[in-house]
């Protein structure tokens, strides 16, 4: 073997090199890019609200409590639905929502972990036992939404899903307490 056989063979493996090291920066600029965009374009990020809940005694008292489930407006207008992720189904199993206007979530579970997601929305969360999980969202479309439980909760985890009614705003009238539940029907 001659000393220019080796060199030509060092460059062509610097070369192969260098293609595969810009065929990887490309596809790394790809998936930062589409990170930043969906996040500056469609809100989707991940979820950034740490905030610790005791799971044995949240249903207790407090706002997860059974009478605080569901939506609540808030004399300043603002939108808050409680729900609680528990095998195997949601607590209120059906959410009404007005069209158009900024609603925070808040989900906790007393048990194992569950996920969900709101179909054709920037909303997909975990539920862990420990910490609630808030999501704020403003859903565009009127009509039923399904959300289902995403992340594997036992053997009832397939039955596990929920509605979300998608009200236009001139339905979406909070009663005295300023609860709003969905309409029968
Ligand atoms: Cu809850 Cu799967």
């Amino acid at each position: 073997m001659t000393d220019q056989s080796a060199e030509a063979r060092e460059r062509r493996i610097l070369g192969t090199e260098l293609l595969w090291a810009f065929g990887v920066g490309v596809l790394i600029a790809a998936i930062l890019g589409t990170i930043v965009f969906t996040a500056l374009t469609r809100d989707i990020n991940p979820p950034s609200n740490v905030e610790r809940i005791d799971p044995k005694t949240l249903h207790l008292s407090g706002e997860f409590a059974e009478q605080n489930l569901g939506t609540t407006v808030a004399a300043n207008g603002s939108v808050v639905v409680r729900a609680i992720a528990t095998q195997f189904m949601f607590v209120p199993h059906c959410i009404a929502v007005p069209h158009g206007r900024p609603v925070t979530l808040r989900f906790a579970t007393p048990d194992v972990v569950h996920g969900l997601l709101i179909t054709g929305t920037n909303v997909n969360t975990m539920v862990v036992p420990g910490f609630v999980s808030q999501v704020h969202t403003e859903f565009t479309r009127t009509g039923d939404l399904l959300m289902p439980c995403h992340e594997y909760c036992g053997l009832g985890h397939s039955e596990m899903w929920a509605t979300v009614q998608v009200v236009p705003e001139s339905d979406f009238k909070p009663d005295r307490d300023g609860r709003v539940s969905c309409a029968q029907r």
